[in-house]
């Protein structure tokens, strides 16, 4: 699998990023690991975490998709060839919601310990927190890559202006500088003034502080858990805009021009984009995972990227 620079970092990552969200809840130990093998031989190194996955799914308490990666590298031997992202900020039962220090500190000592590692290789602010100050936790981040048990540092669901403040406090204080943004993105736009709180939608105003900035974004709920192919998934409403009806239709008539599916398309079309973008790809079956990958052989011409880009604009 091809690799992208990861932001301004000197680290190259796999251009498809896995996505382990329901491992070990949702998805069973069994299959998980299938999924995981399967991304491996296909190339993929690079695998996204949290420590709240998957709380919400009957029988979670979180750290399920932590601990059974920890187990599954530990029976494969193949933590080195592996770039692992896990994240902090959202609540789960017994811990709130927030970027505090002390919480940054408590929950990275609970995920290395549940993944079985010395070091997480990016490890993201999860949602930003207007309540204690950046300094407070960019500094508590830096602590964690002196310390060695983070290497890199990434934030989700933040704004620009957010971003930017960030990325100043950091500068000005000699610490660890958030390298990439990870954030709510697929081909259909949020209609105006639509709420996904409390996930970010990539807006153009990111899009453009992500090119000027050279942050890598990482584009979650990239293929709306299935709602482009299946009869099942309806399109949420949120996404049912003025200009929707025209999306779907160049998405359908660049499907039928190049064979591949619309899911194909979309994860080609966005590993295209600038910025640099880079899918997250979730699967709870091999099929699901193997059409994901597949996107990587697909070649859009400058004239489909453009009328993908700009329909219903
Ligand atoms: N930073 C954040 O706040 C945040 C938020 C959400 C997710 N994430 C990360 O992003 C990853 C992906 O998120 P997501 O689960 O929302 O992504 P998604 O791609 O929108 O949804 C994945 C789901 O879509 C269905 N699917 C995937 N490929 C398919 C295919 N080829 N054909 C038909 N259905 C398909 C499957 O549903 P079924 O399993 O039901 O079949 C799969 O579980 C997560 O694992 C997590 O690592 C981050």
């Amino acid at each position: 699998m091809k690799t992208r620079p990861l932001g301004q970092t000197s680290v190259e990552v796999s251009v498809l990023c896995l996505g382990a969200m329901y491992f070990g809840t949702r998805t069973d130990e069994e299959t998980s690991r299938q999924l995981l093998d399967q991304y491996l031989e296909a190339g993929g190194t690079f695998i996204d975490t949290a420590n709240i996955y998957a709380h919400w799914i009957p029988g979670g308490n979180a750290g399920e998709s932590e601990a059974l990666l920890g187990r599954w590298m530990k029976e494969r031997r193949n933590r080195q060839q592996l770039f692992l992202a896990s994240k902090i900020g959202f609540q789960y039962p017994g811990v709130e919601r927030g970027l505090k220090a002390e919480q940054i500190e408590a929950e990275c000592d609970k995920s290395l310990k549940r993944l079985g590692v010395e070091t997480i290789d990016l490890y993201y602010a999860h949602v930003d927190d207007r309540n204690t100050p950046l300094e407070e936790t960019l500094a508590a981040f830096d602590r964690l890559v002196q310390a060695g048990k983070v290497r890199f540092i990434g934030a989700s669901n933040y704004l620009a202006w957010r971003l930017e403040k960030a990325g100043w406090v950091s500068q000005v204080n000699h610490w660890a500088k958030f390298c990439c943004i990870q954030q709510r993105y697929t081909y259909l736009r949020v209609k105006h003034g639509a709420s996904t709180d409390p996930q970010v939608v990539v807006n153009d105003d990111l899009l453009d502080f992500c090119r000027s900035e050279g942050l890598t974004l990482l584009a979650y709920s990239a293929l709306l858990g299935g709602a482009y192919t299946r009869p099942d998934r309806p399109v949420p409403e949120v996404y049912l805009g003025p200009d929707s009806d025209a999306r779907l239709a160049v998405l359908k008539r660049v499907t039928e021009e190049t064979g591949a599916t619309p899911n194909q398309v979309i994860l080609a079309w966005m590993m295209r984009g600038q910025p640099s973008i880079l899918p997250l790809i979730a699967a709870s079956t091999p099929a699901q995972l193997q059409e994901n990958i597949e996107a990587l052989q697909l070649q859009l011409s400058a004239k489909q990227l453009e009328q993908l880009t700009t329909a219903g604009i």
